[in-house]
């Protein structure tokens, strides 16, 4: 059919793409005959001839409020202290070691669960930090970022009708896969102002339906770090319920003011029922790379492989032996994470000094609150978004965290510090002058 028939618009590549569907025959056609089932948004006439309705699993879920306010800042212009990624790049020595890989022939399927030299490299950093011995045979699994493995340590252990208490605000993927595998997620708020968990609370609702929690620490948006009175208390509720732990670590060497990283590894009690999950993405200043890998006994490792080789397979092959050179070459570099981010914390701190905003230091992560309550009365998601056109600053509204948005605290915003000096002081500035 040539391209001009067509009565709205002639966009070659979508004429090109209905043509062959028009070929093929498939159901859906406009008054002009042209076969548009796959892309009614493109031609006004769309009628479609089969009545095929897809009801979503998801029915609640929009796009990811960080692809929103990026989305915003791009199209403001903004300076966007949004979504959680460096606006450096990765050490040097990394970025030559996949290089020197993909250009010398490593570019094949590597094994579905990991390069061996990055496994390995993964047990010894975890042996060497948390004194644990975990077996990168058996234990380790390379994952295509920390987000598929939250994926499919969630679909490893959640039936339908099993329950999983999540801590609001709650990082936003977990909820819709516990939707997904039929499952419930019970939701208890953190208590503000410094954001931890209230054991009483989750000692009421664990129940036998009780299939996981998912504890994320150092946390994602609020910067707060568990404790060892949060170990013990959980610690005490592991030993009366018959509950998996899912622990998102992806911040792990992101703590501050000298605090250690209490990861579920260092516990043997906790870790038998734990899937560990972290990020080199975070750790290497390289989250578009989307490498991560999770932790986990034997029986839980051999479920969660069960599951990855259906939804990824594997990860990239020069990305894999490149971290796991760079691993084993510069441990000073994830040791140095923490005095790296505190400086970078305590820098858009210092930008803040005489500004109408208040704060808590973040404990960890490369997130900073700002309560924003002495300004105005806006709620926090109107009042990103004005700001990102306005002021041309993005920042990302907590209250979106929120299950129950009325649990939510009014006016907090988070901003993300992992930013080049430069960009952290011109944000300084524009806060300054509110
Ligand atoms: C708490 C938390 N978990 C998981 C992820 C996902 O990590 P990745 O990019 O490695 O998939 C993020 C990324 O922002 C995060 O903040």
């Amino acid at each position: 059919m040539a391209e001009a028939a067509h009565p709205n618009r002639a966009e070659a590549l979508i004429s090109k793409y209905f043509d062959i569907k028009s070929q093929l025959q498939l159901p859906g056609a406009c008054a002009s005959g042209w076969v548009c089932q796959y892309s009614p948004r493109f031609c006004s006439g769309y009628k479609p001839i089969v009545s095929l309705r897809l009801d979503s699993k998801l029915p609640d879920v929009g796009t990811t409020i960080f692809s929103v306010m990026s989305g915003l800042a791009a199209q403001h212009q903004a300076l966007n202290l949004s979504q959680g990624y460096p606006d450096f790049d990765g050490p040097e020595a990394l970025l030559d070691r996949v290089t020197h890989y993909m250009t010398h022939g490593f570019n094949q399927y590597p094994p579905m669960i990991g390069v061996d030299s990055l496994r390995h490299a993964v047990s010894d950093k975890v042996a060497d930090l948390y004194g644990a011995q975990v077996d990168g045979d058996t234990e380790v699994t390379i994952s295509a970022g920390a987000t598929e493995a939250l994926f499919c340590a969630i679909a490893a252990v959640v039936r339908p009708g099993d329950e999983v208490i999540v801590f609001d605000p709650a990082y936003d993927s977990y909820a819709p896969v516990v939707a997904l595998q039929g499952g419930h997620t019970i939701h208890i708020p953190l208590s503000a102002p410094d954001f931890q968990i209230d054991w009483n609370q989750v000692a009421a609702k664990v129940s036998d339906k009780t299939r996981l929690i998912i504890i994320n620490t150092p946390h994602n948006p609020t910067g707060a770090v568990c404790g060892e009175a949060d170990i013990a208390a959980l610690r005490e509720l592991a030993q009366k319920h018959n509950f998996y732990i899912l622990a998102d670590e992806v911040y792990e060497h992101i703590v501050f003011d000298g605090q250690a990283h209490l990861s579920m590894c260092r516990y043997p009690d906790l870790y038998e029922r734990s899937f560990v999950v972290s990020s080199f993405g975070k750790t290497y200043h390289v989250t578009g790379w989307k490498v991560g890998y999770c932790v986990a006994p034997p029986d839980l490792s051999a479920e969660f492989r069960r599951i990855h080789q259906f939804v990824n397979f594997t990860v990239n092959t020069p990305v894999q032996l490149g971290l796991a050179d760079f691993l084993n070459t510069h441990p000073q570099h994830h040791r140095q994470l923490p005095d790296f981010y505190q400086r970078k914390r305590d820098y858009f701190l210092g930008q803040l000094q005489g500004s109408k905003f208040t704060w808590q230091p973040s404990a960890g992560t490369y997130f900073q609150l700002l309560d924003y309550s002495a300004l105005s009365a806006a709620q926090d998601v109107e009042l990103a978004k004005r700001w990102t056109e306005q002021l041309k600053l993005a920042s990302i509204p907590v209250s979106v965290f929120y299950e129950d948005r009325s649990c939510a605290p009014k006016s907090l915003l988070r901003f993300c510090f992992a930013k080049d000096d430069a960009t952290l002081a011109r944000a300084g500035e524009i806060l300054c002058s509110l």
